[in-house]
């Protein structure tokens, strides 16, 4: 199988956190190809109009949630819109804030190292926490993260976010490690470069194919839990949507 056929998640609720995001459009559309209605917290209803442009006709499925899930009294007020929307989900992902390059680990100042934190880890806390209690037991929470928490040492400039994407991936496997498979609980480091128009040139995988695996993992990795996913090649979507992660 090279692409979704419409059947894998159709009938099912889902949540794209950072859905109108470089990476958040891809999961949309791919959980939207995957045949779900997909439901879309964001703070702008500039960015959810611009996700709907882009979706097209496939945008008829789509349900926007205002509000900020990176805060917590926005995270319940979104978990609350949620539950008033959807009587059950079945997958969520989730992608939320963005890239950060500075000059020096040290010298760029501690300000800017917990505003990093702030917006990038804490958000995956906010959402995991608002959202996982929605999912069927039998549902999953996959959570996207980037090459930059895995080069050891970080090249300079990217000192602050690899600590962000390595304690994002302690954080979904202390969280995977509660639920214990019911929901499914999932890091995927994804090595796509994706933009505001779109995959960018050079990519290794096409923003299209990172849906297509997002689907293929809530609709068909029933046993995959608690891993930490290297996407890197397009072999691995063909697989995921045959049903197997290796
Ligand atoms: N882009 C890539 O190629 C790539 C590659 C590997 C990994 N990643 C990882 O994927 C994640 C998303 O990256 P991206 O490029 O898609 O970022 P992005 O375009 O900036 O999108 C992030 C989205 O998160 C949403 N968001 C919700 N609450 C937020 C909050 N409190 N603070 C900040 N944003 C919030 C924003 O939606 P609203 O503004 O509508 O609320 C925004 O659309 C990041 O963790 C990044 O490191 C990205």
């Amino acid at each position: 199988m090279t692409s979704l056929n419409g059947t894998e998640l159709k009938g099912y609720d889902t949540v794209v956190v950072g859905g109108t995001g470089n990476v958040g459009y891809f999961l949309v559309d791919g959980f939207l190809r995957a045949g779900a209605r997909v439901l879309v917290p964001s703070r702008s209803t500039a960015n959810v109009d611009r996700l709907r442009s882009r979706l097209g006709s496939a945008a008829d499925r789509l349900v926007p949630v205002l509000g900020d899930i990176g805060t917590a009294d926005g995270a319940v007020q979104v978990q609350e819109q949620v539950r008033q929307l959807s009587s059950e989900l079945f997958a969520v992902a989730s992608a939320p804030a963005s890239w950060h390059q500075s000059h020096s680990m040290l010298h760029a100042g501690f300000a800017e190292f917990k505003n990093v934190i702030e917006t990038r880890l804490y958000p995956h806390y906010l959402a995991a926490e608002a959202l996982l209690p929605l999912i069927a037991l039998g549902g999953s929470y996959t959570t996207i993260n980037g090459p930059a928490g895995f080069i050891n040492p970080p090249p300079p400039g990217i000192g602050a976010i690899a600590v962000a994407a390595a304690a994002q991936n302690k954080l979904i496997q202390a969280i995977a490690a509660e639920t214990a498979g019911t929901p499914r609980v999932n890091d995927v480091v994804m090595k796509a470069f994706l933009g505001p128009d779109g995959t960018r040139p050079g990519s290794p995988l096409r923003g299209e194919q990172v849906g297509d695996f997002i689907a293929a993992l809530a609709a068909h990795g029933t046993s995959v839990h608690n891993r930490t996913i290297q996407l890197t090649e397009t072999g691995q979507v063909t697989e995921a949507l045959s049903g197997t992660f290796a």
